[in-house]
C-alpha cells in the first residue's frame, strides 16, 4: 500500500527532508482514507467494544492531534483558527482524547464532513511546511506521522471485530500455504549471556525509547518463531483453558469472568496452523508458557534477541539490519490483508536468527510498561508518562497492519494485560 521509501534517519538537506515528510504524510493519509471507502454512517460510528471508540472518532482525532500540535502550538499566527469551530462542529470536545468519554462518542459528523475537516487541517499543514524551522521540529513532525500511523491500527481491528461480530464464521483472508514446521518446539536459539544497547535516540524515536543505553542479561533460550495456531491447539486439547495451575491468579479470575475458551481471532482449520495465534490476551500467553515450561520473555530480552549484533556490537533498526521494510523481509502494512506462517521470511532473521520478529502478529513480553532511566516526556505527559503505572505490559514487533512508520524492533506498544482485541501473539522464552 504505501510504496515511496521510507528512511527514517535520512541526512538530507532541509529541502529534501521536508519533501520527505510531505510524501510520507500523503502515504500515511492515503492508506488512513483507504480504510473508510465507501463506509456507511453505522459502521463509522458502531462502538464495538466499550474500551475503543468508534473508528470515526479515530478518524476525527487523527486531524484535531495534528491541527492541535503543528497549527495552533507551532504555527500560531499564521494559523487560521477555523477548524476549532468549523460548520459549527467542536472539535475539540469531538476529537480531543479528554474530550467526551468513550461511551459518547458515537454522534459523530459524517464521514464526508470529516473528511473535510482532515483536508482543510493538512492544507494549512501543507502550507505551514513549506516555511517551518524543521530543525527544531522535525521530531514534533515524525511524531505526528506515527500517531495517525497508530490510530490507522486501531481502525484496522475495530474493522476486524466488527465484521467478526456480524459474520463470525467467515474466514477472512484465505491462507498462504508453507510447509509446517517440524520440530517446532525444539526451536529454540540461545543467547550468549552480555550487554547490549536498548532503546533509540534517532529522530523518529518516541519518548518512551529515549535515551537508548546500555543493558546486560545472562544467558536465555529464545524461541525462532512466534507460537503458532497449530501449537496453541495442543494447549486448548489439553484443557489448558480449564487448568487453573496453568494462569497467575489475575488470569485466572479474568478468565472466570469471562468465560473464555479460545483467541478472539481463533480460526480451526489446519490450513491456519503455521500461523501464529492471535488475538490472546496478556494472561493467555502466559498461561500457555507455563503450559509448555517456558516464561514469556522480558522486553529486554526480546530486544536484544531481535535488534543486537553481537559480532558488529551494534544495535540494528530492524532484525535484519537498516534496510526499509518491504513485503519480502517482514508481513506489515495491509500488504498480505492478514497474518502469514511465522517461517514466511526468512530474509527478515535477526543476526540471533529469530524470524517473524517485526510484524504479523504483537509479542506479548513480561515486562510492565515503564520509562527508562533519563526519561522525558514528550510532546505530552499523556502520551506515555500517565502509562508508567504498573497496569500495562509491553508489546513489540508490529502487527501485520502496522504502517511502516511505526515498525522497528525499539517501539514499544503498551496494553492492559486482558486486552485481546489488538492483534497480538507471543513468543516464550527461558533462562538456561
Ligand atoms: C500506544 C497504541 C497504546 O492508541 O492508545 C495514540 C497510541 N497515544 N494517541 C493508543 C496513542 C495517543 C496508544 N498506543
Ligand atoms: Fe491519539
Amino acid at each position: 500500500m504505501i510504496s515511496a521509501k521510507f528512511q527514517p534517519n535520512q541526512t538530507s538537506s532541509i529541502e529534501q527532508r521536508r519533501e520527505q515528510l510531505k510524501d510520507w504524510m500523503r502515504l500515511c493519509r492515503e492508506s488512513t482514507l483507504t480504510l473508510f471507502d465507501g463506509m456507511d454512517y453505522q459502521t463509522f460510528c458502531q462502538q464495538v467494544h466499550p474500551d475503543f471508540s468508534p473508528v470515526g472518532w479515530h478518524l476525527g482525532h487523527i486531524a484535531y492531534t495534528e491541527c492541535l500540535w503543528l497549527l495552533e502550538r507551532c504555527a500560531k499566527s499564521s494559523f487560521t483558527p477555523v477548524f476549532k469551530q468549523r460548520k459549527n462542529i467542536d472539535h475539540r470536545r469531538l476529537f480531543a482524547a479528554d474530550g467526551l468519554p468513550k461511551g459518547e462518542r458515537a454522534n459523530l459528523p459524517t464521514l464526508a464532513d470529516t473528511i473535510d475537516y482532515l483536508a482543510a487541517v493538512r492544507k494549512q499543514v501543507f502550507d505551514y511546511l513549506q516555511v517551518v524551522p524543521l530543525n527544531e521540529q522535525e521530531r514534533l513532525w515524525r511524531f505526528i506521522l506515527q500517531h495517525e500511523s497508530q490510530h490507522c491500527e486501531t481502525i484496522c481491528f475495530l474493522l476486524e471485530l466488527q465484521r467478526i461480530k456480524s459474520k463470525p464464521n467467515q474466514l477472512l483472508i484465505s491462507s498462504l500455504s508453507f510447509p509446517l514446521i517440524e520440530n517446532h518446539q525444539s526451536r529454540e536459539i540461545e543467547i550468549p549471556a552480555g550487554e547490549f544497547e536498548m532503546g533509540s535516540d534517532s529522530l523518529d524515536a518516541l519518548d518512551n525509547e529515549r535515551p537508548r543505553h546500555r543493558v546486560y542479561l545472562d544467558s536465555y533460550l529464545i524461541d525462532k518463531y512466534p507460537v503458532t495456531c497449530g501449537e496453541y491447539r495442543q494447549f486448548m486439547l489439553a484443557g489448558g483453558y480449564q487448568n487453573q495451575e496453568l494462569w497467575s491468579p489475575a488470569g485466572w479470575e479474568w478468565l472466570q469472568n469471562n468465560s473464555i475458551i479460545q483467541p478472539l481471532y481463533w480460526k480451526e482449520d489446519a490450513v491456519w496452523d503455521n500461523h501464529p495465534v492471535c488475538g490472546v490476551s496478556w494472561y493467555e500467553a502466559d498461561a500457555y508458557a507455563r503450559f509448555v515450561e517456558k516464561r514469556l520473555p522480558t522486553e529486554a530480552e526480546w530486544e536484544k534477541a531481535a535488534s543486537w549484533d553481537a559480532a558488529a556490537g551494534v544495535r540494528r533498526t530492524y532484525p535484519w539490519g537498516e534496510a526499509l521494510p518491504d513485503g519480502e523481509l517482514c508481513n506489515h502494512n495491509y500488504i498480505y490483508r492478514g497474518t502469514t506462517p511465522v517461517n514466511a521470511h526468512p530474509t527478515g532473521e535477526s543476526s540471533y536468527g529469530l524470524q517473524d520478529v517485526l510484524g504479523n502478529v504483537w509479542e506479548w513480553t513480561a515486562s510492565w510498561f515503564d520509562g527508562y532511566e533519563g526519561f522525558e516526556y514528550y510532546p505530552y505527559r499523556g502520551y506515555s508518562q500517565v502509562y508508567f503505572d504498573g497496569e500495562h505490559r509491553v508489546l513489540k514487533g508490529g502487527s501485520w497492519v502496522t504502517r511502516p512508520f511505526g515498525l522497528r524492533c525499539s517501539f514499544r506498544n503498551w496494553y492492559h494485560p486482558f486486552v485481546r482485541e489488538i492483534f497480538a501473539g507471543f513468543r516464550c522464552a527461558r533462562s538456561c
